[in-house]
């Protein structure tokens, strides 16, 4: 067999490269790349599952998660593999993305691996965007709502994007099929393409190894395989072993069938854009568009030329005291906010969402903007009636 192989393909020589040492003192932390993979792929496998039993319309696609939940022979399980594998997914990323960090592995010559890190990192929260709608329950209809109109208060291109992300003048029947095609195919295929084009960089520059390591010791550590494949195979087990205790024993919250006219309704985003949320309580008025564009676009762009603008040969954390204070300050403002966002009351949310209050009764067709440019885009938007859900109907 090997001989077949090596006679059509360059089989000794893949072996051989990844038979090459890794760096010394390689330690879990360096598994952190591939369990991200691993999730990826996890929730690829469960998403196709969950695929067919779904149908992406306001009329059918809550009776679809319900039913996937209750009658599909392991439907539970699998739904609930996916829903704690996003979140995995989120930690696990991040965590890499810190490791990475605090070893200095983003400097040259791996710009081009973190850049490529970034966009994965903004695709995974595309994927947790995308995917709250899906089951088109209270908690997935409203904090979409809120979500939508927040991007569509940047400048510029703001309004545009949030009117290609609803298909229309309120959140209904295209932007649940346009989150679903998102969530589904396109960011998907860039996930793949992404991942791709990181793991060729990972490769081609080779490990970076501990900061401390000699110039001997980058070439004499154990080798990729079979030790360190080993080593990451046995974390994705103990993982998916942590996610499937996750499925079965901890319940996937479905609430009350979407109500858009449930203006009481108290919206809150996924635990990892609480965050955000939060930062947008502390400014009102003129103010707004700091908490909305100005604060999370810097802070993207600073992470995304952080190799560039961070140019120093220096790894070794304790010889980089800015870049220990400002990941320092980051991560806890991310966690402290995240847990004030969670902890916050009812109330003191309705306040923040005020704005979004205006947009959540349906307008009427008189009150809707008919000019030639989004004649288009109205072609698709739902009536009242259309809006109605098959209950109402009955
Ligand atoms: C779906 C998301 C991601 C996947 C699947 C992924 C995968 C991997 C893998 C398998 C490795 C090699 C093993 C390791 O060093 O842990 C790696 C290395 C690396 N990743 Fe990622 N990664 C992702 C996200 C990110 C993010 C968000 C960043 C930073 C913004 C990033 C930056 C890097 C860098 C700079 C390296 C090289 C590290 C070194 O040579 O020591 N990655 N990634």
């Amino acid at each position: 067999m090997k001989q077949f192989l090596n006679d059509r393909l360059p089989f000794d020589g893949v072996m051989a490269h990844l038979r090459k040492p890794l760096p010394k003192h390689i330690n879990l932390l360096f598994s952190l790349g591939s369990l991200a993979m691993f999730l990826l792929l996890l929730q690829a496998a469960t998403g196709a599952f969950l695929a067919l039993s779904y149908t992406p319309s306001p009329d059918h696609a809550y009776n679809a998660v319900k039913y996937i939940s209750e009658e599909v022979p392991f439907g539970k399980f699998v739904r609930g593999l996916h829903h704690w594998g996003a979140s995995a997914m989120v930690i696990i990323v991040f965590l890499h993305l810190l490791r990475v960090v605090l070893y200095g592995s983003y400097k040259a010559p791996r710009e081009l691996t973190w850049v490529f890190g970034v966009l994965l990192l903004l695709v995974t929260l595309g994927f947790g965007f995308t995917g709250y709608l899906l089951p088109w329950d209270e908690k997935a209809y409203w904090a979409t709502k809120v979500g939508v109109e927040i991007s569509g208060k940047a400048p510029i291109l703001g309004e545009w994007v949030a009117k290609i992300l609803r298909g229309g003048a309120e959140v209904g029947a295209v932007t649940l099929s346009r989150f679903y095609a998102l969530h589904t195919i396109w960011l998907p295929w860039m996930a793949f393409a992404l991942v791709g084009i990181h793991l060729f960089f990972v490769r081609y520059y080779g490990s970076s190894g501990k900061p401390n390591n000699t110039a001997e010791e980058m070439h004499s550590g154990k080798p990729f395989f079979p030790d360190q494949v080993f080593e990451d195979v046995v974390g994705m087990l103990i993982l998916f072993v942590v996610l499937a205790c996750a499925a079965l024993f901890a319940p996937v919250p479905l609430e009350d069938v979407a109500d858009p006219t449930n203006a009481d309704y108290d919206p809150r985003p996924e635990w990892y854009f609480l965050f955000l949320f939060q930062l947008l309580k502390y400014f009102k008025g003129p103010f707004e568009i700091l908490g909305t564009f100005v604060i999370p676009t810097v802070g993207m762009l600073l992470l995304l030329f952080l190799p560039f603008l961070d140019r120093g040969e220096r790894k070794v954390l304790w010889k980089r005291p800015i870049a220990m204070t400002v990941t320092s300050l980051c991560v806890v403002a991310i966690v402290g906010l995240t847990i004030l966002g969670a902890a916050s009351p009812k109330r003191e949310t309705q306040e923040v969402e005020q704005p979004s209050q205006e947009v959540q009764q349906i307008p009427s067709p008189e009150e809707t903007d008919t000019s030639e440019e989004e004649e288009d885009v109205f072609d698709f938007e739902l009536t009242e009636d259309e809006l109605k859900l098959p209950d109402e109907e009955e």
